[in-house]
């Protein structure tokens, strides 16, 4: 019998790179598909900015994944998933964020039921993540902090574990949650698992660290099967990589995201184009 499929891409979209995490995961669990990235690298950070910019920046990469006939799009960016999740309804196809996939895992992986979450200011703001588990689970104990500084360090590409600033910031932030003795962390923006070895030395290897864009990578490979939209054909997946800033550095930076070499090109997307479609 033949299996449905679908050989249309997968659209994933974020404010810059860290979206990449996402493509990492789908990489290994998908590798047949095919790929087609957004980052807004000539509008990061979105996390700083008020509800109705990143609504609208949002409506404006989903316009432009569309526009590259993807059969699902991915808000692989913690803070659009969490300030404008309604934009991800009502699109002509299946559409979903990192928010409801990671807040399942960190339920999942809690034993004391007491989380951590580290987003971006407006991540952080939205309380999208605590909405969530705490009408699935009112007993949780769920103690958010914002970490703001978190994404131009990731961006830069200071990263090393033996990094100083890095450490130090990340220290301040942890601080609060060490002492709230937290089991869980979600690492609600996708630029954070590459902070992960740091994170962990600073919280001790008993503390679980939910990375919020595997989450969602398993969550796309779940609902593709379910509507029937997997790419059988026996090939490797594609990708291509649309930035909407000078693609020079995010060839580099690109490969810490990924894991691997970038070899495709980068292709710019003009910023008043994508406005202009308004
Ligand atoms: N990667 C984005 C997120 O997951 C955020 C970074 C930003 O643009 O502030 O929230």
């Amino acid at each position: 019998m033949m299996l449905p499929m679908d050989t249309r891409p997968i659209g994933v979209f974020d404010s810059g790179l860290g979206g990449l995490t996402v493509v990492r995961q789908l990489l290994q669990l998908l590798p047949g598909e095919d790929i087609v990235y957004f980052g807004d690298t000539g509008r990061v950070p979105y996390g700083t900015r008020s509800a109705e910019t990143i609504e609208k920046y949002a409506r404006q990469d989903c316009r432009l994944l569309l526009g590259h006939d993807v059969k699902l799009i991915i808000a692989a960016c913690g803070t659009v998933s969490s300030v404008a999740p309604q934009v991800l309804s009502h699109l002509a196809v299946p559409a979903m964020g990192v928010v409801e996939p990671a807040a399942q895992a960190a339920m999942d992986a809690t034993r004391s039921g007491r989380i951590g979450i580290l987003g971006t200011a407006a991540t952080i703001r939205s309380a999208s993540f605590q909405r969530y588990m705490l009408e699935a689970r009112p007993d949780l104990r769920i103690f958010s902090q914002a970490c703001p500084l978190f994404v131009p360090l990731v961006e830069a590409g200071w990263i090393q574990r033996d990094n100083d600033a890095t450490i130090a910031v990340a220290r301040r932030y942890l601080q609060p949650l060490i002492q709230q003795q937290v089991d869980t962390v979600i690492l609600g923006c996708t630029h954070f698992p590459l902070l992960s070895p740091i994170l962990s030395d600073i919280l001790g290897e008993n503390v679980v660290l939910i990375d919020s864009g595997a989450a969602c990578a398993s969550r796309c490979a779940r609902e593709l099967e379910r509507y029937g939209l997997l790419n059988h054909s026996k090939k490797m997946g594609e990708c291509r990589f649309y930035v909407s800033d000078c693609p020079d550095d995010f060839t580099h930076v690109a490969q810490m995201f990924l894991g691997r070499e970038v070899k495709e090109d980068i292709h710019q997307v003009d910023l008043e184009f994508l406005a202009s479609r308004d």
